[in-house]
């Protein structure tokens, strides 16, 4: 497929403003291979680039890549460190490269379980790209969307007690404006690869009305036709927010 006809295909308004992936089948990918599981950590990296690579030129707004969850931390101690590891090294590495392609790199969860090595590598990275206006590229690390949910319901119950609403006022607005992604649209699409087909506690609130892409595919095999290929599933659903199709036909029209 040329790139005239996939500009036709895919066309920019029609384009999720924020894609959310589960970066899922690593441990797999190298068992398949023979290969410990730490190599399809270090092989999942290429994969994270080329998508990032290819929803910053297609003009993707936000992309959200869960890279370790809060159960995380039951995994073996030696590949829970291979990964921290690997933060680091990605960090330093990727930093300035997203920087010159105008990225703003938000690092979102609870990092303060993070070594300070890697919490200050992270701190220099969002402060050099802060003010960039292209794509948001959120890495979700020690992040579950129960306890996004938990740190916005502590500052409701805090500001209640502070005098500043009521408890029986509160609206959905009160609790998604102080989750941590709160300045950003909701996800249009989540894409999750190795055939598993759960939410494994990612952006909960934040999918109420995603469209949800599940495909077989290992996530060090994800690339950008694999990107491609889910956006233009994408392009061709029906969201309907609790309307009738008949609804949204005339809306369109
Ligand atoms: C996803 O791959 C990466 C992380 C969760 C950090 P996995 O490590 O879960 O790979 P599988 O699912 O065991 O194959
Ligand atoms: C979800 O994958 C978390 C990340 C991709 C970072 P898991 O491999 O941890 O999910 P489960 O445990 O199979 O549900
Ligand atoms: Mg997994």
């Amino acid at each position: 497929m040329t790139e005239q006809t996939l500009t036709e295909q895919l066309p920019a308004d029609a384009l999720p403003k924020h894609i959310a992936v589960i970066m899922d089948g690593n441990g797999r990918w190298a068992q398949e291979r023979g290969k410990a599981r730490v190599f399809g950590h270090k092989a999942g990296v290429d994969a994270v680039k080329k998508t990032v690579s290819e929803a910053s030129k297609m003009g993707v707004k936000v992309l959200s890549l869960f890279a370790f969850s809060s159960e995380n931390w039951r995994r073996p101690e030696e590949e829970v460190s291979v990964l921290m590891e690997l933060f680091v090294s990605v960090l330093s590495r990727e930093a300035k490269r997203l920087h010159k392609n105008n990225i703003q790199l938000r690092i979102v969860g609870d990092t303060s379980r993070f070594s300070s090595r890697l919490q200050s590598k992270i701190a220099d990275a969002e402060a050099l790209t802060q003010h960039n206006t292209g794509l948001v590229l959120n890495i979700c690390a020690n992040y579950g969307g129960q306890w996004d949910i938990v740190q916005a319901v502590q500052q409701l119950a805090q500001d209640v007690k502070d005098g500043v609403l009521a408890a029986n006022e509160i609206v959905e607005q009160d609790i998604a404006c102080r989750l941590t992604m709160a300045d950003l649209p909701d996800v249009d699409l989540m894409i999750r690869t190795s055939g598993e087909c759960r939410i494994s506690n990612f952006m909960l609130w934040q999918m109420a009305y995603a469209e949800l892409y599940f495909t077989d595919c290992f996530w060090p095999d994800f690339d950008e036709q694999a990107l491609r290929d889910a956006l233009y599933w994408f392009v061709h659903r029906e969201r309907r927010f609790g309307c009738t199709g008949a609804q949204i036909h005339a809306a369109q029209a």
